[in-house]
């Protein structure tokens, strides 16, 4: 059977309560967290540093962090997320100058490598770099804010990178974010993706067991 992986978004989080929302969507049964950092300039959204990363940490969170970079530059973010507790950390391309070093960067502090890809954003670009990678993370929104409808174009892209990472006999992950739902989840396991990010999915329901046992009943 899969291994799939549900990793509810923080960015729909009660950010005032932040620690006990964290605690509670594993408590309701989430493998990750999913933590969206956003700069204001390579996406038009502000969220957080690593010192919420680092909070979570001392609030007693040992489960997976997921970083998701959406900051230009991205080099020293890297740095301040590995030390602030960061288990993934995943950028954009287009936001690092020299992509092969930023992902050699997250490894040499002992983090999973992810490459992040916009809807418009082509499988190319991940050519020659497969060696570096952990994980790629199909982006079915444009980045920058929770609560969008997915893009169906996500799910050709994603069926194209299985193929690509199965023909070449890699353990890179395919995680998907922005619009996914109960709704749709399968369809998106269906395509190869098997890390799930949702946030108003999970967090705009009052009871998060409900909605993460849903989605694990789409998966089978
Ligand atoms: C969007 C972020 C997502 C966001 C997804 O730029 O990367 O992680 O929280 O939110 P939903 O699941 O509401 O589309
Ligand atoms: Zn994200």
């Amino acid at each position: 059977m899969q291994d799939y992986l549900i990793l509810p978004s923080l960015l729909s989080a009660d950010f005032a309560r932040l620690g006990d929302e964290a605690n509670a969507v594993l408590k309701a049964g989430a493998d990750m967290l999913h933590l969206d950092v956003m700069d204001n300039h390579y996406v038009p959204n502000l969220t957080v540093g690593p010192l919420v990363c680092e909070a979570l940490r001392k609030h007693g969170i040992t489960a997976p962090i997921d970083v998701h970079l959406m900051t230009r530059p991205v080099d020293r973010l890297i740095t301040d997320f590995a030390n602030a507790g960061a288990t993934n950390i995943t950028f954009h391309p287009e936001a690092s100058e020299h992509v092969d070093r930023s992902l050699a960067l997250i490894r040499k502090h002992g983090c999973k490598a992810g490459l992040a890809l916009n809807p418009a954003t082509h499988l190319h670009c991940l050519e020659y770099i497969w060696d570096k990678l952990d994980l790629v993370l199909v982006m079915s929104v444009n980045p920058g804010f929770g609560g969008q409808s997915f893009i169906p174009s996500a799910l050709e892209k994603i069926t194209a990178l299985k193929k690509m990472i199965s023909a070449r006999q890699l353990d890179i992950r395919i995680a998907v974010d922005g619009g996914i739902k109960t709704e749709n989840i399968a369809e998106v396991a269906k395509a190869g993706a098997d890390m799930f990010i949702a946030g108003s999915a999970i967090f705009g329901q009052k009871d998060y067991a409900a909605v993460i046992s849903a989605m694990r009943k789409q998966l089978g």
